[in-house]
């Protein structure tokens, strides 16, 4: 039996192929694709993408789980379910034992609380601010002419951080681009960047509680730069999924079964 999930974000579009077989399930295709600027045609594309991965039809699909942003407006979905739900049926089916799940994605950021049974009981959400999500980073980047990918690289090998006092994404961004203008290093930007999204980060966790074991999702999980420095202001190792990107698809794709 098949499902697909699609996750329509406001960065990236992705499409779990699910399988199920004796009780276990089986990734069987998957897509990532950015958005772009219609959510409806980033859906239909990842769909034809992963059938055509998978070999499969539309027809074969028992059901197709819409989430992410563009979740409503998905004309072939036969269910759609919030984010919170998605990626806490995602984290869950890797880390069954996660307490609390950061999702950063490139608009909003989420931190949400699971029960013993994986069932999220609380979250709370920043979407009213670019500050604290992976489009902060990726504006900084671009005024760096840095690639996002290299930060992991340049934040394990810098020991120097400059403060970044602007706390809103426009002012950072001046900010910066001063800081450069007065020769400071690069690399100690960097530093203070990833520390600055932490801490909005950090307080944003602290607020709904930490309670361990932690699981990072979404694209800037695969930024290991952020995943050290929150590990390192947390104290504590934070569990992050093979590929973090496709946590809500595939939690999509999962709550497409019928509950066993
Ligand atoms: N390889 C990578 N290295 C570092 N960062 C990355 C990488 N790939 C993606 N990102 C980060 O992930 C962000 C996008 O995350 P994601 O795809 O989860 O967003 P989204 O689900 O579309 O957004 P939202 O959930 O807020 O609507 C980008 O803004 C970027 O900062
Ligand atoms: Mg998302």
């Amino acid at each position: 039996m098949y499902t697909c999930g699609i996750d329509v974000g406001s960065v990236s579009a992705e499409a779990v192929i699910l399988n199920r077989q004796d009780g276990k399930f089986e990734i069987v295709a998957y897509i990532i694709t950015p958005t772009g600027g219609d959510s409806k045609e980033a859906a239909t594309n990842v769909f034809n993408r992963a059938l055509e991965k998978s070999g499969l039809g539309a027809s074969d699909m028992s059901s197709v789980v819409a989430t992410g942003y563009g979740r409503l407006n998905i004309p072939f979905a036969t269910k759609n379910i919030t984010e919170i739900s998605c990626h806490a049926r995602g984290v869950v089916h890797y880390f069954p034992d996660i307490k609390t799940v950061i999702d950063i994605g490139g608009q909003d950021s989420k931190v949400i609380k699971l029960d013993s049974k994986g069932n999220p009981i609380d979250f709370l959400m920043n979407d009213k601010c670019a500050a604290g999500t992976g489009r902060f980073l990726e504006v900084m980047a671009r005024a760096l002419d840095i690639d996002i990918r290299d930060f992991a690289k340049i934040f394990a090998g810098t020991s120097q951080k400059v403060d970044i006092s602007s706390t809103c994404t426009v002012f950072a961004e001046s900010e910066i681009v001063s800081l450069i203008g007065h020769g400071v290093a690069k690399n100690s930007i960097v530093k203070g960047l990833v520390y600055s999204i932490t801490g909005r980060i950090i307080s944003m966790v602290e607020r709904v509680g930490l309670e361990g074991p932690v699981c990072m999702t979404g694209g800037v999980a695969k930024n290991l730069a952020v995943v050290s420095a929150l590990e390192e202001r947390l104290n504590l190792k934070i569990k992050v999924p093979e590929e973090p990107q496709i946590t809500g698809a595939l939690g999509a794709a999962l709550l497409g079964y019928p509950k066993e």
